[in-house]
């Protein structure tokens, strides 16, 4: 049995009540980009923009594309094998599907749903969940919940997004900011101690204010205009709220488990901009070498976002067995939430 936190050495911190308890642990990780890769020059000969601007005010250097035949649940698919392939599992082992989009296929039914019909699974049951950027976090808490509950042992949680299909291709002030692609992690129920030595997701932090909805939001809908609508975005409003809301409810999940920055190995944020990124690490005395940094590739892929960059971390040997890492983000509605893992 562990007796403290691998890394400080401080004794790890006791939930109050608890012995034995379920834990979500990672058992594996996959990603899928589209083929066509878009960079800022490419981007120079759709809108009034350049290569300059782009990166000094987001680090975004390029994004992918969804191609014809490339669909929100094709790549949620093919990085739901891979996340199954890495576990050593198939389809047959998993008990429930939950996909983070805001681009679904169609408005109904679930991406999820289209997913598990793409991997040959009759079995269990699979659902989407709609926060926006925030997808990956919420689904990442609901698949915990389920598995805490009992009601599922083996689940697979995929943030897949084509946002190219809801763009203004005129708009510059959206357009340059947004990709495709998918990222999932399959979590799967173990015993734990009940201390932050577990393994697995130890604590999560939802959160939501309806009032900022004009400020990012799709303007359209099967039940006010019939369409599909485009994305529009107060940029500079969206911002001015990003660092507060994300460090505010980062600290709520340090405060949770008695943690603190140090005893962070990772911080895996939502990719939307390197300067929100930076400015919410800064705040939190979180050393810039444990950030982990994937928007000058992929650009903002909402819920794909984070997956995404856990895979590309996780798949080139930083992220570890046994580190602490901290997954956050923010977006539309607004969304923010953090979730604090042991991977
Ligand atoms: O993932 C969901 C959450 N979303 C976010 O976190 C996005 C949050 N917002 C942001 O990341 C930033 O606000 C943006 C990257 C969207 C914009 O950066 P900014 O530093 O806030 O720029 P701004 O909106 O204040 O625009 C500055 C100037 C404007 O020109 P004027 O009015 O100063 O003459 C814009 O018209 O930059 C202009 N501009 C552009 N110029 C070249 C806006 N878009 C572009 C562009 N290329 N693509």
């Amino acid at each position: 049995m562990p007796s403290g936190c691998p890394r400080s050495g401080r004794k790890p911190h006791e939930r109050r009540g608890l012995s034995n308890m379920i834990r979500s642990v990672v058992r594996g990780f996959g990603a899928a980009l589209p083929k066509r890769v878009m960079t800022n020059r490419d981007m120079e000969d759709v809108v009034d923009t350049s290569d300059e601007w782009i990166v000094q005010r987001t680090g975004i250097r390029q994004r992918y594309i969804a191609g014809e035949g490339e669909t929100t649940s094709s790549l949620g698919e093919a990085a739901a094998r891979a996340a199954l392939d890495r576990a050593g599992l198939t389809p047959a082992d998993i008990d429930l599907i939950i996909c983070a989009t805001s681009t679904p296929d169609n408005t109904f039914p679930a991406t999820a749903v289209n997913i598990q019909s793409r991997l040959g699974m009759h079995h269990g049951f699979a659902f989407d969940v709609q926060a926006v950027c925030t997808g990956f976090v919420y689904a990442v808490t609901t698949a915990d919940a389920y598995i805490r509950g009992g009601l599922a042992k083996r689940v697979l949680v995929i943030g897949a997004e084509t946002f190219s299909r809801i763009l203004d291709w005129n708009d510059r002030t959206t357009c340059v900011l947004f990709g495709d692609g998918a990222g999932a992690i399959v979590l799967e129920a173990a015993e734990g101690e009940g201390t932050t030595a577990d393994r697995g997701v130890l604590t999560a932090h939802l959160r939501s204010d309806g009032s900022h909805k004009e400020k990012l939001y799709v303007d359209g809908g099967p039940s006010t205009t019939g369409t599909v609508g485009k994305l529009r975005m107060e940029g500079r409003e969206v911002f001015k709220y990003a660092v507060g809301m994300i460090t505010d409810v980062i600290q709520a999940a340090f405060d949770a488990t008695g943690t603190t920055p140090d005893d962070l190995d990772w911080l895996v944020p939502h990719q939307a901009n390197r300067r929100i990124i930076d400015g919410s690490a800064k705040k939190l005395h979180i050393a810039p070498e444990k950030v982990v940094v994937t928007v000058d590739l992929h650009g903002n892929t909402s819920a794909a976002s984070i997956p995404l960059a856990l895979a590309t971390a996780a798949g080139d040997g930083r992220i570890k067995e046994g580190d602490l890492v901290m997954l956050e983000a923010m977006g539309g509605g607004f969304t923010w939430g953090a979730a604090l893992l042991r991977w």
